[in-house]
C-alpha cells in the first residue's frame, strides 16, 4: 500500500523549521504532498505562486543535497484541508509542532479534522531543537525592521523578503 501523507500549511514565508520537517516527513511516507492554503485571510506577503515556487526550488535542492529523489509534490489548495485531503488520497496528515504554544491550537485542528473525516489522522513531528522558536510571523516582524533572518531561512528566501520590505 502507498501510504501518501499531506504536510499543509501557508508557509509565509517557508522558513528552516517547515525545511526540516518537510524532509522528514518525506521520509515517512512514500508519497509527500505539501499543501499550500492561499489562506488570503492572514494576508501573505507572497503570493500563492510564489510561495509554490520557493517550495519547488528549496526542495529540489534539499533532494540533491540528500541524494534522494522521494516522491514529492507542491500543490496550493483554497477550502477545507479535509476536502483537499481526500483529493490527493492522503492517507494522514502531518504538522510541525515547537513548543507547548502550538499545542491547543494543533489539537483542536486535528480533532476537527478528524470529526469531518473519521479515518484522517494526524501525525506529529516535532521540532528539531534549533528551529523551535522560528515562527513565520517572527521572520517577517523581524525582517520588517531590517533584522538579520539569515538562520531562519534559506538564502534565497531571505533575498525574496528583503525585496518585498524593500518594496513597502
Ligand atoms: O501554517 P499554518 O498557517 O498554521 O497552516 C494552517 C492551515 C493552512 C493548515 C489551516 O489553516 C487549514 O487547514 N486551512 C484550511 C481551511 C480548513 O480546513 N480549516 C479548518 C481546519 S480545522
Amino acid at each position: 500500500m502507498t501510504r501518501i501523507g499531506l504536510y499543509p500549511g501557508t508557509f509565509d514565508p517557508l522558513t528552516y523549521g517547515h525545511l526540516d520537517i518537510m524532509t522528514r516527513a518525506s521520509h515517512i511516507c512514500d508519497i509527500l504532498v505539501i499543501g499550500v492554503a492561499e489562506n488570503s485571510g492572514k494576508s501573505p506577503i507572497f503570493s500563492l505562486n510564489e510561495r509554490l515556487e520557493i517550495i519547488q526550488e528549496q526542495m529540489g535542492l534539499a533532494q540533491k543535497k540528500q541524494k534522494t529523489n522521494k516522491e514529492i509534490i507542491v500543490k496550493s489548495f483554497t477550502g477545507l484541508l479535509t476536502d483537499f485531503a481526500q483529493t490527493v488520497e492522503a492517507n494522514f496528515i502531518i504538522r510541525g509542532l515547537r513548543a507547548v504554544s502550538d499545542f491547543e491550537y494543533e489539537f483542536q485542528m486535528a480533532s476537527a479534522n478528524r470529526r469531518l473525516r473519521g479515518n484522517l489522522e494526524t501525525i506529529f513531528l516535532t521540532a528539531s531543537e534549533n528551529q523551535h522558536f522560528v515562527a513565520s510571523s517572527l521572520v517577517k516582524e523581524i525582517a520588517k525592521f531590517g533584522g538579520d533572518i539569515s538562520s531562519f531561512v534559506p538564502p534565497e528566501v531571505e533575498a525574496r523578503i528583503k525585496l518585498y520590505f524593500s518594496n513597502t
